[in-house]
């Protein structure tokens, strides 16, 4: 969470700054501020608020600085607050940090240096880097910075800048992502690449343990012990204008109505001859590794974990073997069965969340061959996975996941019958069967987004409404749990997913007159149960709003409202039946006057445990 930006150039840093913590506001936005070094001083403004409260704050008269910091904050240690907000500064207000992480050992830390004479004024964690970078600095900011990440645990990703050396940035990273951004005779430094996208698509990509001097003209990168890295230079294929709202009102809106070109990115180059053959080569698995799995763990959190959710229903009919997801906050915490027949799976749009991140260590540690699906080329899950499956869904900016969501279930699609191909589960009838199925995919998911109208009406309902349920059974269950996330995040209408056969366990005793319960029902197996669990609902008044499949059962007599989905394979009716569930609360959030992509308390990147 929180993010960090750093500029040193010619030219003025606090419009660059300002610039780049806008892009990076996802990651949070309860406070904001900026540091700059300017000719006579170092001078610090913060806000409480999102960044356009401290954009009024400093207003034209902005302080002229060619160097300086900026950073958006997700609270953690201390309410957001003017004070709590960064930059933090030492006593002396020489020095200047940003912070994103947690600094775990920061009680220990600050009641060491108060006993050394300094005086903290904030509740965060972060001021004791501050304060330590001070304490540690004799004329050369590197080494204090680097004394001082050397007593720090937990996770950080810093920057530091200090009026007394005015030419350069010093920033270090663990377990937090930085990137650095190369220009000409300027450069940044930021938690994400948007942040700079406008000016430079040259990156460098800091791992753990590494600690940056970045100058106008220069970028030196060490290890903690000192020793010059070689480093490549990255460079970032992302468009910057794909990280702009291009006239929608929101990144929501803008990234449901992508989703169509997100699934056609993703499915380039892995359905071949005629969608009949499913190529993964970036897999990279032998015949005999692909024949030894015996189970597959899935572990992500919040909407990855339910692509998860539906792939384990997908994986366990298509492969026919033991399929388990787990949250990754929960996985790291227990005494986890795997083996070396296990294909360990994380799910990350990010690449970056603390959680997932550390379920993958610890796989690792565990001697697993660990795949990772992720959005991020070059994140920490990238990075350390042993083998990564891109989800080309673009930047996704709004904290609510959509396109990403998708290209993750589509990518555990591909990834279900690459396997099953490869291990001869499949005749070739029932591959090319799929494979067409699959290629059909973005083309109705066009169709369903241009229905918009219909969705805006059920949303109406809803608006009036503080609580929802979803019903499903079977993979309509997993995709209830995305499509009550969806609703609760971004409208806060309390929602919750129900498997439709459990109503009956309690929670039919909610059931009141007019409540929203929405029944997706698109699974054949099963319409005949889900629609006696419908009748129950109606027996107790609920308002029920049907998502089924064209030309199954006529719901109408039956319920309220029903949304026809066109029709594909059941297995892959998921993709489908979400879409217009994310419209849905969208429109609802929407009409309860919610801010859309920044709902309250949430950050999209939560690079915090
Ligand atoms: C946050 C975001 C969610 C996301 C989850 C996992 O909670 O708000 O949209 O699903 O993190 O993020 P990841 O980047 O690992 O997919």
């Amino acid at each position: 969470m929180c993010g960090i930006v750093g500029y040193i150039g010619e030219q003025s840093a606090y419009p660059i700054l300002l610039e780049g913590l806008k892009k990076l506001e996802y990651r949070g936005y309860d406070s904001a501020g900026v540091a700059l070094l300017c000719p006579e001083e170092l001078k610090v403004i913060k806000a409480k608020g999102e960044i356009s409260v401290l954009e009024e704050k400093i207003g034209n008269g902005f302080p002229s600085g060619t160097v300086g910091i900026g950073h958006t904050r997700w609270a953690t240690h201390g309410a957001p607050s003017d004070i709590n907000a960064h930059p933090h500064c030492g006593c002396s207000e020489e020095f200047a940090v940003v912070h994103n992480g947690i600094i775990e050992n920061y009680l220990g830390l600050r009641s060491w240096l108060e006993k050394q004479g300094h005086h903290f004024v904030s509740e965060t964690d972060t001021e004791v880097l501050a304060h330590l970078v001070e304490h540690f600095f004799d004329g050369d900011l590197l080494r204090a910075v680097v004394q001082s990440v050397k007593m720090v645990e937990g996770s950080f990703a810093m920057v530091a800048i200090s009026e007394n050396e005015k030419g350069k940035l010093v920033c270090a990273r663990k377990d937090s992502p930085l990137v650095i951004g190369l220009g000409e005779r300027e450069n940044y430094i930021a938690s994400d690449v948007p942040a700079f996208l406008g000016h430079t698509r040259k990156i460098y990509i800091l791992e753990d343990g590494e600690i940056a001097v970045v100058t106008a003209n220069s970028v030196e990168i060490l290890s903690v012990g000192g020793e010059v890295l070689q480093k490549e230079v990255s460079e970032v294929t992302w468009d910057a204008a794909e990280a702009e709202k291009g006239g929608y009102p929101h990144f929501m809106l803008k990234e449901i109505m992508e989703q169509p070109r997100a699934l056609r990115e993703t499915m380039r180059g892995r359905l071949l001859k005629g969608c009949s053959e499913f190529s993964l080569p970036e897999l990279n698995l032998t015949p005999e590794e692909i024949r030894s799995i015996e189970q597959v763990y899935i572990v992500a959190c919040g909407t990855a974990y339910h692509a998860g959710l539906v792939a384990k229903y997908a994986m366990e009919k298509i492969l026919h073997i033991p399929v388990e997801v787990d949250l990754a906050s929960e996985f790291r915490y227990r005494a986890p069965l795997l083996n070396k027949k296990t294909l360990f799976i994380v799910i990350s749009q990010s690449g970056e969340t603390a959680d997932t991140l550390a379920a993958l260590r610890l796989a690792r540690q565990k001697g697993n061959k660990v795949l990772a699906i992720t959005n991020v080329v070059g994140s920490s899950v990238a990075r350390e996975a042993h083998r990564v499956l891109y989800t080309w869904a673009g930047p996704e900016i709004a904290v609510a996941s959509t396109k990403a969501y998708l290209t993750q279930l589509f990518s555990l699609y591909l990834l279900t019958y690459y396997l099953a191909q490869e291990k001869k589960l499949l005749s070739p009838e029932e591959l090319k069967e799929a494979g067409e199925a699959l290629y059909r995919l973005p083309e109705q998911v066009e169709t369903i987004l241009k229905r918009v109208d219909e969705v805006r009406e059920i949303a109406a309902y809803l608006t009036s409404w503080e609580s929802a349920f979803f019903i499903g059974r079977n993979l309509d269950y997993a995709v209830a749990m995305e499509g009550a996330l969806k609703l609760k995040e971004i409208s806060y209408i309390h929602a919750e997913a129900y498997a439709s056969g459990e109503l009956k366990h309690g929670t039919l005793a909610l059931i009141v007159d007019g409540i929203p319960v929405i029944a997706l029902v698109t699974q054949r197996a099963v319409i005949e149960k889900s629609l006696s669990n419908i009748k129950e609902v109606k027996a107790r008044c609920g308002h029920v709003i049907c998502f089924a499949q064209e030309g199954t059962i006529e719901f109408q007599r039956e319920v309220d409202r029903v949304f026809y989905l066109p029709t594909n394979l059941d297995v892959l009716m998921p993709i489908l039946t979400v879409v217009p569930l994310q419209l849905l609360s969208y429109y609802a959030a929407v009409g309860r006057n919610c801010t859309v992509d920044k709902p309250r308390n949430l950050a999209k990147s939560v690079t915090v445990e």
